[in-house]
């Protein structure tokens, strides 16, 4: 668990680039914070490897300050990987991977196989191991840069926006090694990125940072999507929020529906069908597009699939809405042609799933309003306890001041006025059988 405690950096150039920050990175799972360019994200996360001292307050890890940690046994036990990969030129995918056990001393051997184990580990051929960085690709290199952080087996990984230099396949493949890895491997994982997406894809929680380093929401991704704290994250999270919250929508059961399928888009159509979608596969039962019912023997675009069962609702919807027909089309684990959905149907499904986060949205609303209400119920019952107390200190007080009365009415009844020295008299008032101190008789 690592804790920034009230941490700020002013940079000396009197930049501010955290203020007052306080976050909790639980050990299981990924934390990724996001935030607009500038907003102190990279500065933040070298704050736990100490490249960088905060100016306030304390970065710990499970409990320790990392300040009284040596800064080379910090750095071993927590895997740095940045944009680009930040390999070194020459030296070759192998060196790169064993940098950190060539460090802490390990034999060529051991280094050796420890990285070609690693290069498998994010699935690059073994081959590729001689290579030198410029030689590969930008997703290879940045699998590299993961595979060298992982190399001394580290509890923490930090990743500052790793994948954000990659075209977006390449960045889905990556960013799939790495939930694979954070579940295999159980490592924290603590990652910055400028985009929401991946924040949402890759985030058990979630902190969106605001210019000048300050926490504007901490929340699980579902939460702050659907639940934006305030209007910067609402449109940091942008228009499309909506959208992308179906990616928690889970994966709801699809009544299919069947089309006819050909081999080949050029088939006879038959009297009078020519408006019915027939979908083209090809030798294995995989759909390969839609004929065109304009142009015999062409086909259009299949617009993208999804798995039935198991895809989560945002896919069928992303099917749906490319689709050239209208119908999204579902294919079986093996990829072949399983059924069709159309539109209106997932629009129902879709309008199900808002139904059900309206509802969880009116039950906490309730919720809140109840325990406002009840909170408002304690405060009463507080403030009418206090007043009673009041009132009964304050007639004891009258009560002792009454006895107190009469007891002085007594005593003047029985002896006279002057057996009685009021407690404040002045001492010229003194009776006279008093010698006054010092004076000669
Ligand atoms: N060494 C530095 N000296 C002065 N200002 C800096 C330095 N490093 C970063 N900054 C400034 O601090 C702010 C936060 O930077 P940074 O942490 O890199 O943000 P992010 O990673 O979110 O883009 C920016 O305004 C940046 O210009
Ligand atoms: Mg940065």
């Amino acid at each position: 668990m690592i804790e920034f405690k009230s941490v700020s950096k002013t940079y000396s150039d009197g930049t501010k680039a955290v203020e007052d920050l306080s976050l909790v990175v639980p050990s299981d799972g990924t934390t990724v914070m996001v935030g607009p360019s500038g907003c102190g994200k990279t500065t933040l996360l070298r704050m736990v490897n100490r490249m960088i001292e905060p100016t306030a307050g304390s970065v710990e890890w499970d409990g320790t300050p990392i300040k009284r940690l040596k800064k080379t046994v910090l750095r071993r036990q927590m895997g740095y990987v940045i944009q680009n990969g930040g390999l070194f030129p020459h030296r070759t995918i192998l060196e790169n991977i064993g940098t950190v056990p060539e460090l802490l001393g390990w034999d060529d051997r051991k280094t050796h196989a420890r990285a070609q184990e690693l290069l498998e580990l994010v699935g690059l051929e073994p081959q590729l191991g001689r290579r030198f960085p410029a030689q590969l690709s930008g997703g290879q290199q940045q699998r590299v840069g993961v595979a060298r952080a992982l190399a001394a087996d580290p509890d923490l990984l930090l990743m500052d926006e790793p994948f954000s230099a990659v075209d977006p396949v390449v960045r889905a493949d990556l960013q799939e090694l790495v939930k694979r890895l954070q579940t295999d491997l159980k490592k924290t994982i603590l990652m910055i990125t400028h985009d929401m997406d991946e924040a949402i894809t890759m985030g058990n929680q979630v902190a969106v940072l605001q210019k000048g380093g300050q926490l504007a929401q901490f929340d699980t991704p579902e939460e702050i999507l659907d639940n934006p704290a305030s209007e910067f994250v609402a449109d940091f999270v942008g228009r499309d929020r909506g959208y992308r919250s179906l990616t928690f929508a889970g994966a709801p059961e699809l009544k299919l529906e069947r089309v006819r399928t050909v081999r080949n888009a050029a088939f006879e159509r038959g009297e009078g069908r020519s408006d019915e979608p027939v979908l083209v596969v090809d030798g294995e039962g995989r759909p390969q597009g839609w004929a065109d019912p304009q142009r015999p023997g062409r086909l259009l675009g299949l617009g993208s699939t999804f798995t039935n069962p198991g895809a989560p609702l945002r896919e069928v919807v992303e099917a749906a809405l490319t689709s050239p027909t209208g119908l999204a089309v579902a294919v079986g684990a093996d990829g072949r042609y399983a059924g069709v959905i159309s539109d209106d149907a997932v629009m129902q499904h879709v309008r199900a799933y808002r139904a059900g986060v309206a509802e969880s949205q009116v039950t906490r609303q309730i919720r809140s309003e109840e325990d406002a209400e009840a909170a408002r119920i304690e405060a009463e019952r507080q403030a009418a306890e206090q007043a009673a107390d009041q009132e009964r200190q304050r007639a004891e007080a009258e009560a002792l001041a009454e006895q107190k009365r009469s007891a002085k009415g007594r005593r003047k009844r029985r002896g006279g006025a002057t057996a009685v020295k009021p407690a404040d008299a002045p001492a010229s008032e003194q009776p006279a059988d008093v010698e006054p101190e010092g004076e000669k008789p």
